[in-house]
C-alpha cells in the first residue's frame, strides 16, 4: 500500500459559514492536496445570500449529525452553549470534530476530555488559541513540562489591534474598536476582546497543554484594556515602554505555576514588542533552547481558517491530543509570590495602600496620580479595588517575584511613607 492509501478520506460537516466557516470553505477550495470534502453546512439564517452553492446548505442540524458518511464535524459558529451541543454530539456519534469555539472550550474542558476517552474521537482546536500560531500542538508535542519555566503571549487581536491603532496611530479608542469590527477580528461582543474574557479562555486552554493545569476561568485574574488611560500611554511612551495585554504563566522555585491576564508594560527589546496589530505573539522560555518567539495573525478569516484546515490534515492520521502533562505530570496554580504594579489612580483612597509591600516610585503632581510598587498576588485574586473607581492597573516589565527582601524593601518603604 503506497503512503497516501493510508490516509483517511475526509468527508466534512460544516457548522457556521461566518468570518471563519467562509474562509475554511475558500481555503479547501485552494487544497485540493487534501481530498477532503464538505458535504453540508448548518448555518441559523436561510435567508443571507451566501457565497457558496444553496445546495451544501441546510438549518437541520441533524442532518450533518446523523449522517454516517460524515466523519469530520468543524464547529466554528459563535453561540457557546449550541457549539458544546454540536460538538458532544458529534463526538458521541463516532465523529471527529474541529472546533474554534474557545469559550466553549475553557468553560467544559473537563467534560470534554472525559468525552474523548469515552469514545476515543479526536476534538481539536489549534484555531481557538492565536489562530495561525500552531501553539497548541507545540506545547503538546515539544515541550516537556520540566523545560517550560515560562510562557507569556499576546493571545487577543482585537486588544492588541485597538493598542496599536491608539498609541502609534492615535487614534481613538472607539474608532479604533469599530475598525477591527470591520475587519472581523472582534467578537460579536467586543466586550469579550476588551474586558480581557477572550485573551482569559485562550489562557485556560493554553494552560492545560503547557502544563497540565485544567482551571475555571472565573479562578484566573484577568482583565483587558478597558482601564488602560491616556496618560498611562504618556508614561510608557516616556519609559520607552509597550503596553501590551499579556497572558502569563511562569514555573516558580517551588514547581508550582503563577498565571494571570493583565495589561503589562513592554520593554523596546522584549519579543512581545514587536506584536502589533491584529498579530498574536507567544514568547516561550524554556530551560536549554533560552527564548523562543511565535509570531503569526491571531485573528482573520484566512489565518484563523489556516489553523482548522491543519487540523483537518492531521485528522488523516488520527491525530489526537495526548494531554500529556494532564494525566502524567501535572502542575498547580499557587498564589503565592509578588507583583511589580504600576497603577494610575483619581483618588488616593481608593487604593488599598496596605497591601502594598513597598512603594518604588510615587507622582503626587501630574494630573492623574500613579506609583510603581510591589503587591503580594493575592491582593490581585477575588479583589477588584485595582479596577474600580477609574483605576488602572498595569505590570511592571518581568512583574513576576518570587521572594523579596523584607528588610530593603521596608527601607525602602519608610522613606515615602510620607505619601501615605
Ligand atoms: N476576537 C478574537 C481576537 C478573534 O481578537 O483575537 C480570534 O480569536
Amino acid at each position: 500500500m503506497n503512503s497516501m492509501e493510508t490516509h483517511k478520506k475526509l468527508t466534512i460537516g460544516l457548522f457556521g459559514f461566518g468570518v471563519v466557516g467562509e474562509g475554511l470553505y475558500r481555503v479547501l477550495q485552494q487544497t485540493p492536496s487534501l481530498s477532503a470534502r464538505i458535504k453540508k453546512i448548518c448555518i441559523k439564517d436561510p435567508s443571507k445570500k451566501r457565497n457558496a452553492p444553496d445546495i451544501l446548505f441546510t438549518t437541520d442540524k441533524e442532518e450533518i449529525l446523523g449522517d454516517p458518511e460524515i466523519n469530520v464535524i468543524v464547529e466554528v459558529i459563535n453561540e457557546t452553549a449550541a457549539a458544546y451541543q454540536i460538538v458532544t454530539t458529534a463526538l458521541k456519534n463516532g465523529k471527529d470534530v474541529v472546533s474554534a469555539s474557545k469559550k466553549m472550550i475553557a468553560e467544559n474542558l473537563p467534560a470534554l476530555l472525559r468525552l474523548q476517552q469515552e469514545t476515543g474521537r479526536s476534538l481539536l482546536y489549534e484555531a481557538a488559541a492565536c489562530a495561525s500560531i500552531p501553539v497548541i500542538r507545540n506545547l503538546e508535542e515539544y515541550y516537556d513540562n520540566d523545560l517550560l519555566h515560562g510562557i507569556k503571549a499576546i493571545v487577543n487581536g482585537s486588544t492588541n489591534f485597538i493598542l496599536t491603532k491608539i498609541l502609534d496611530d492615535r487614534l481613538e479608542f472607539q474608532q479604533a474598536l469599530v475598525l477591527a469590527q470591520q475587519l472581523g477580528f472582534a467578537e460579536a461582543d467586543p466586550q469579550l476582546d476588551v474586558d480581557g474574557y477572550d485573551a482569559l479562555n485562550k489562557w485556560i486552554i493554553l494552560l492545560n497543554h503547557a502544563y497540565g493545569i485544567i482551571e475555571k476561568p472565573e479562578n484566573i485574574v484577568f482583565t483587558g484594556i478597558q482601564h488602560i488611560q491616556l496618560s498611562d500611554a504618556a508614561v510608557a511612551k516616556e519609559k520607552m515602554f509597550e503596553i501590551k495585554l499579556v497572558a502569563q504563566a511562569q514555573k516558580l522555585q517551588n514547581g508550582k505555576v503563577a498565571a494571570f491576564v493583565l495589561p503589562q508594560f513592554v520593554k523596546a527589546e522584549d519579543q512581545l514588542s514587536f506584536v502589533k496589530n491584529e498579530y498574536n505573539g507567544v514568547v516561550i522560555e524554556s530551560g536549554f533552547a533560552d527564548k523562543q518567539f511565535f509570531y503569526g495573525k491571531g485573528a482573520g478569516s484566512f489565518p484563523t481558517a489556516s489553523a482548522v484546515l491543519s487540523d483537518i490534515s492531521a485528522l488523516r492520521y488520527d491525530y489526537h491530543y495526548e494531554y500529556k502533562k494532564l494525566y502524567h505530570q501535572p502542575n498547580t496554580l499557587t498564589d503565592d509570590f509578588y507583583l511589580r504594579v504600576f497603577l494610575s489612580f483619581e483618588d488616593i483612597a481608593h487604593i488599598l495602600k496596605e497591601k502594598f509591600e513597598c512603594i518604588e516610585e510615587w507622582h503626587a503632581q501630574e494630573k492623574r496620580k500613579y506609583l510603581v510598587g510591589i503587591l503580594p498576588f493575592t491582593a490581585l485574586k477575588n479583589e477588584t479595588w485595582w479596577k474600580d473607581n477609574n483605576t488602572s492597573l498595569i505590570l511592571m516589565p518581568e512583574p513576576v517575584i518570587e521572594d523579596i527582601d523584607t528588610r530593603r524593601l521596608k527601607k525602602k518603604s519608610l522613606e515615602l511613607a510620607g505619601i501615605f
